[in-house]
C-alpha cells in the first residue's frame, strides 16, 4: 500500500469510529407509518454467518404484521427478518426459509426479543421477555451471506430498498445487540436485565453505526 493510500484507509477508519454513537438509554421513534422512513445499521461483516443471536427492545400497538429486522445481502431477499406477524407471533427467516413460534403477550405492550440460530443443529430460538419460546429448525447447513444491508422500519424487497407501507413498523426500538455466536440462557438472561456479555461483535446499541433516513427521531427510552 502507499503512504496516500495508507493515510486514506486510516482516514475512513477514524471517521468511521467518529460515527459510532452511544445510544445507552434511547430508543429511535418510527412515530408514523410510511414506505420511506427507516434506519441503516451498518456493520462490518466480511465472512458468512453460522450463528448468531439477535436482542433488541421494541414497543409498537400496530395490530397488522410488520418488519422488526430486515437483513438483506446482495442478490438475496429476506437473507435474515424477523417479522412480526400478529400479538404474540414471531416470524424468523433465515435465506427465504421461515419458522414461526408463539408467546403469550399483552396487547400492546414493550417487549424484549432475541432470536437465534445455529447452522449446524438449523435449531432457530425466540426468547421474549427473557422466556424461551418453542424451538423449531430451519436451513441447517446454511450460511448466512455477508456484506449486508440491515435496515430497521422497514422491510426490504432487495438490497437497500423496495419497501412496503404496509410492512413498516411504527412504534419504537432500543437496546439492540448482535453476536455472530447463539448466546446460552444465563447470557440471553443477563442482556435482558440489561447487561450484553460477551461483547456483541456485529452490532453494538453502545456504538452503533446508524443512518437515519426520513421522519425517525431519537428520544429517551421511557417505558423500560
Ligand atoms: C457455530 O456453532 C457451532 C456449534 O455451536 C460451532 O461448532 C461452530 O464452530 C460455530 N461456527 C463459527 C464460525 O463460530
Amino acid at each position: 500500500m502507499d503512504t496516500l493510500l495508507l493515510w486514506v484507509s486510516v482516514l475512513a477508519s477514524l471517521l468511521e469510529a467518529f460515527a459510532q454513537t452511544d445510544l445507552t438509554g434511547k430508543v429511535f421513534v418510527f412515530p408514523r407509518e410510511s414506505s420511506t422512513d427507516h434506519v441503516t445499521l451498518t456493520t462490518h461483516l466480511e465472512k458468512p454467518l453460522q450463528n448468531f443471536t439477535l436482542c433488541f427492545q421494541a414497543y409498537s400497538d400496530l395490530s397488522r404484521s410488520y418488519s422488526l429486522f430486515s437483513y438483506n445481502a446482495q442478490g438475496k431477499d429476506n437473507e435474515l427478518l424477523i417479522f412480526k406477524e400478529n400479538v404474540g407471533v414471531y416470524t424468523l427467516y433465515i435465506g427465504r426459509t421461515k419458522v414461526t413460534a408463539k408467546a403469550a403477550e399483552d396487547f400492546p405492550s414493550p417487549a424484549h426479543i432475541c432470536a437465534s440460530w445455529e447452522s449446524s443443529s438449523g435449531i432457530a430460538e425466540f426468547w421474549v421477555n427473557g422466556k424461551p419460546l418453542v424451538r423449531k429448525g430451519l436451513r441447517q447447513g446454511y450460511s448466512v451471506e455477508a456484506h449486508p444491508k440491515i435496515v430497521l422500519g422497514q422491510e426490504q424487497d432487495f438490497y437497500g430498498g423496495g419497501f412496503d407501507r404496509q410492512q413498516s413498523f411504527v412504534g419504537e426500538i432500543g437496546e439492540l445487540y448482535m453476536w455472530d455466536s447463539v448466546l446460552s440462557r444465563k447470557e440471553i438472561l443477563d442482556v435482558f436485565h440489561g447487561s450484553p456479555v460477551p461483547k456483541p461483535n456485529i452490532l453494538d446499541w453502545r456504538a452503533l453505526n446508524y443512518e437515519i433516513k426520513g421522519y425517525v427521531i431519537i428520544k429517551p427510552l421511557v417505558w423500560d
